[in-house]
């Protein structure tokens, strides 16, 4: 068969992205390697910026959203027991949207079905052929059968471990990474938030995140060591080791209860360049990642989806290959930032295994320089809320 894109992978990026070249006419075909209800069982992202409200919004997919999410004017900083907050709207004008990347990916799921746009799911060894040529096809295996379709672009929206940035050769690719010596073990319990805004706290102790998704579910996290194991921490230990690393007045009104969901993930920071290699261009985590302290993830891959988005409606409406030919430049210039915010966030509020005294002053005055100083305010809101496309 033949389609004009080819989406490799059904998570936010390849949905979102098939659903923008839907209302445009553009045809798409997702490959997607799981069922749906193991995607919509991940529990990730919850913080949404208003660039990818506004994608939602012209992919027609933003009622629920605007319906179910909240509405979130600033957030809250912790460090030494003391809390401050930092005020969004009065610094950028913008809130920031709490709703689940679970949600999100739900809301693109269902509009793609009532579309009656084409999504194959369990399909196993994708490859990618003649990318750098003028006729790309893609070829997956699925019920036993191989199959193929012939396309003009294909869309490498696959994550982190997906098959499409490895198809860029060697001599083409350049990888940056950087690995942290933590990772983040969360848990997701049927609770009330412990407060109306997020939480980031730094302690001796380590991070601690409190974050939600609506009045009875919450979502925490704290840092922890990377040999440890998600099934080894009870609720128990869990509450116990949050409380200690929040303000006492926010740990006094914690309230706990069974967790629905415990995991561990790694902290990483990650960039592949270019993003575009003839035919195939890469999305969203298949390109970068980010740690997930300044909820970047998501918001980034969004960013991508609207600049390559963008770029195909130029070429096919207006015959201009402007956009897609700077596609991998424009997308670059605001990962890296986003890279930077990310990385810089991460160092504010981590404790690292090697720190020393000075590292220690360095960051409590970071900090310090952050509660007091308006115009540093600014530019952490502006990243926070997120940067312009
Ligand atoms: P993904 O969500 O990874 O989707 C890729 C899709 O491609 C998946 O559905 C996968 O099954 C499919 N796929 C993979 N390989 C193939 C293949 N060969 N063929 C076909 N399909 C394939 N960000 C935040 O901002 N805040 C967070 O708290 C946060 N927590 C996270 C926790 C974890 C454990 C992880 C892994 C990420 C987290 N992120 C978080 C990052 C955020 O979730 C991602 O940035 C976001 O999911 C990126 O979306 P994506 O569509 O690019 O990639
Ligand atoms: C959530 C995750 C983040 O990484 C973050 O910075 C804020 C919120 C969350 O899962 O709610």
């Amino acid at each position: 068969m033949r389609t004009q894109v080819v989406i490799i992978g059904g998570g936010p990026s390849g949905l979102l992205l098939g659903q923008l070249l839907h209302k445009q006419g553009i045809e798409a075909v997702v490959l997607e390697r799981k069922t749906r209800e193991y995607v919509l069982g991940r529990i990730r992202a919850g913080v949404l910026e208003t660039g990818l409200v506004h994608l939602m919004e012209e992919a027609g997919v933003a009622n629920r959203l605007h319906k179910e999410g909240y509405v979130h004017d600033g957030t809250q900083i912790a460090f030494g027991g003391e809390m401050f907050h930092l005020d969004f709207m009065a610094l950028t004008g913008t809130p920031v949207i709490v709703y689940g990347q679970t949600e999100v990916t739900r809301d693109l799921y269902d509009a793609r079905e009532a579309a009656g746009a084409r999504t194959e799911f369990e399909v196993d060894h994708v490859v990618i052929h003649d990318a750098d040529s003028d006729k790309p096809h893609v070829t997956y295996e699925q019920n036993g059968q191989t199959k193929r379709i012939d396309c003009d672009f294909i869309a490498g929206c696959d994550g982190f471990h997906g098959v499409s940035r490895n198809t860029i050769p060697l001599n083409v690719r350049r990888e940056y990474e950087k690995t942290y010596p933590f990772g983040w073990l969360g848990v997701l319990s049927e609770t009330p938030p412990v407060h109306d805004e997020l939480i980031y706290a730094n302690s001796e102790r380590g991070f601690a995140l409190c974050s939600m998704r609506n009045e009875n579910l919450s979502r925490y996290y704290i840092q922890c060591a990377l040999s440890d194991h998600a099934e080894d921490w009870t609720d128990k230990a869990f509450w116990s080791e949050l409380k200690h690393r929040i303000p006492d007045e926010i740990a006094d009104k914690l309230v706990t209860g069974a967790s629905i969901e415990k995991s561990i993930a790694p902290l990483r920071s990650f960039v592949t360049e270019p993003m575009r290699w003839g035919r195939l261009f890469l999305c969203g985590d298949a390109a970068h990642i980010v740690p997930p302290t300044g909820a970047k993830g998501l918001n980034t891959a969004a960013s991508d989806v609207h600049y390559l988005y963008h770029g195909l409606v130029q070429h096919y409406h207006d015959k201009d290959s402007d956009g897609i030919d700077r596609y991998s430049e424009k997308a670059l210039l605001r990962v890296w930032k986003a890279e930077r915010f990310s990385w810089w966030f991460s160092g504010l509020l981590h404790r690292y295994p090697d720190m020393s005294e000075f590292d220690l002053k360095m960051q409590a005055a970071d900090i310090a320089f952050l509660r007091d100083n308006e115009a540093q305010q600014r530019a952490f809101a502006e990243n926070y809320v997120g940067l312009p496309y």
